[in-house]
């Protein structure tokens, strides 16, 4: 008996039934897998006004510090940071925020009432009360955030990268 060059009608329904199930994989899967990895990646940046409480709670002439936490979700990991500031209202209405974060290699700098001047314990950097630089290998001043006051508290623009 020699075989018929068409396909039977078996090899046909077989053929086609394959067919579907490999598009009906794909079409469910391939979501499925979209949203597994799509946390992985998203490139998480982040921007708020952090609320510092009543401009009042800060004395005019005298940086005071303030710390607040952020919870960052970067793929499936989740960590929570902690930030310094300090308020340093020149006038009634004038108000500059430093960072605490060292402008050399982003050891946590303080203020030190005594010499009146932040200082970064890691290689001896001084700024004065303005921020500028007094002495140390910092290659720039303390670095400054944006700041606004609704209903007499204050806030600063923070962008989390
Ligand atoms: S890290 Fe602050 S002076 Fe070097």
């Amino acid at each position: 008996m020699t075989k018929s060059p068409h396909l039977s009608r078996n090899n046909f329904v077989k053929g086609v039934v394959g067919i579907l199930g490999t598009l009906m994989g794909v079409i469910v899967g391939l979501p499925a897998i979209g949203y597994l990895l799509s946390p992985a990646l998203k490139i998480q940046t982040s921007e708020s006004w952090i609320p510092l409480g009543p401009l009042d709670n800060y004395p005019v002439g005298e940086p005071t510090p303030f710390s607040f936490t952020r919870t960052k979700i970067n793929g499936w990991e989740k960590a929570t940071n902690s930030y310094g500031v300090y308020v340093l209202r020149k006038t009634e209405t004038d108000t500059t925020v430093f960072s605490n974060i060292c402008t050399h290699l982003s050891c946590r700098v303080s203020w030190h009432d005594d010499i009146v001047q932040y200082v970064c314990p890691c290689h001896d950097g001084h700024w004065n009360k303005d921020g500028a630089i007094v002495s140390g290998p910092q290659p720039r001043p303390l670095d400054t955030f944006e700041n606004k006051v609704e209903d007499g508290n204050l806030f600063i623009h923070f962008v989390e990268g």
